[in-house]
């Protein structure tokens, strides 16, 4: 999951080198503040995207970055750059055609109904590892092609949050290349976007719909504050955390949804010994958790 960094070939001799124990120490310190857990083997890929960061910041030794990091995280905002450099954003629109489907066919079957029955007229969304808005800003083009037409009194919002500072500025830019709408369908991409120069650029209509924060999921005090959620969409992050840190986000996630709300993992990831507390629905191609 981490193979597509190609930072590792460019390394220069000069480079400050990760010893293993310092690589421990900073791999706990990581885990401690994000979840994200890097075995053994992944010591080349913090080594790789943090050398150039040291040279920049004219330290010589991993250890002094260290410290740099566990004493002045304020005034140099070291810990967010961190963030901003050691996430793995890979995502894409339309980027699960399953789950999109699964995502129509639960809210058609039944939240509509239950929207309907409490007289509540918001949707609430939650893309809480959003990367670049792809994923938030398909659900919003999904909202404006099947749903509003359908439920014109129906307001949705969505909010997207990662805990990578920069890709959130990219994703508020929302201009895209190709390989983004790879997998979007022609009409939508006539529709939503303005192609100049192989640049994409979404529609105001569809940026609109979309608000986007930073936040940590390993956050506990933030994530009690996202709360009323109808469907929570949690997918492709779950694969870099160990299960503790799983047992955790995925136990918050739980509170943030309404009842009858539905939490989207990622396609290569299960609940399995992560939670019981689920109901899980299959639907055809796709595995849904729903908060009964
Ligand atoms: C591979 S992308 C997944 C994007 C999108 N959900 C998808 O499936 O296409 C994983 C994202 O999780 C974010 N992330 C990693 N650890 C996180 C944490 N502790 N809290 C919030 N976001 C995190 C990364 O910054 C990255 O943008």
């Amino acid at each position: 999951m981490f193979e597509e960094v190609p930072e590792i070939a460019r390394i220069d001799s000069a480079a400050p080198a990760l010893s293993d124990e310092t690589f421990i120490v900073l791999r706990n310190f990581i885990y401690a503040k994000t979840g994200i857990f890097f075995p053994e083997k992944k010591k080349y890929f913090l080594e790789g995207r943090l050398a150039k960061r040291l040279q920049y910041l004219k330290i010589a030794h991993f250890e002094e970055y260290l410290q740099l990091l566990k004493h002045d995280q304020q005034k140099h905002n070291e810990f967010e750059f961190l963030c901003n450099t050691i996430t793995v954003n890979e995502t894409s629109f339309f980027r699960n055609e399953p789950q999109i489907n699964a995502f129509q066919r639960s809210l058609a079957g039944e939240v509509l109904d239950i929207k309907k029955g409490l007289g509540t007229r918001t949707l609430r969304i939650w893309c809480a590892a959003c990367s670049s808005g792809e994923e938030p800003y398909t659900l919003a083009i999904l909202y404006l092609e099947h749903i509003k037409p359908r439920f014109p009194d129906l307001h949705i919002e969505i909010i997207g949050t990662d805990i990578n500072t920069a890709i959130l500025e990219s994703a508020r830019k929302a201009e895209y290349n190709h390989y983004a709408v790879r997998n979007t369908p022609e009409l939508y991409v006539q529709k939503y976007f303005d192609n100049s120069n192989g640049i994409y650029r979404l529609h105001e209509d569809v940026k609109n719909l979309v608000r986007f924060e930073h936040h940590n999921l390993m956050d506990r005090q933030k994530n009690r504050r996202m709360m009323h959620f109808d469907f929570i969409f949690c997918t492709n992050v779950l694969i870099y955390f160990d299960e503790k840190s799983k047992i955790q986000v995925v136990g918050d996630l739980y509170y943030s949804l309404n009842r009858g709300g539905y939490l989207f993992i990622g396609y290569s990831e299960m609940l399995h010994k992560i939670s019981t507390a689920f109901k899980l629905v299959s639907i055809p191609g796709a595995t849904v958790y729903k908060k009964e």
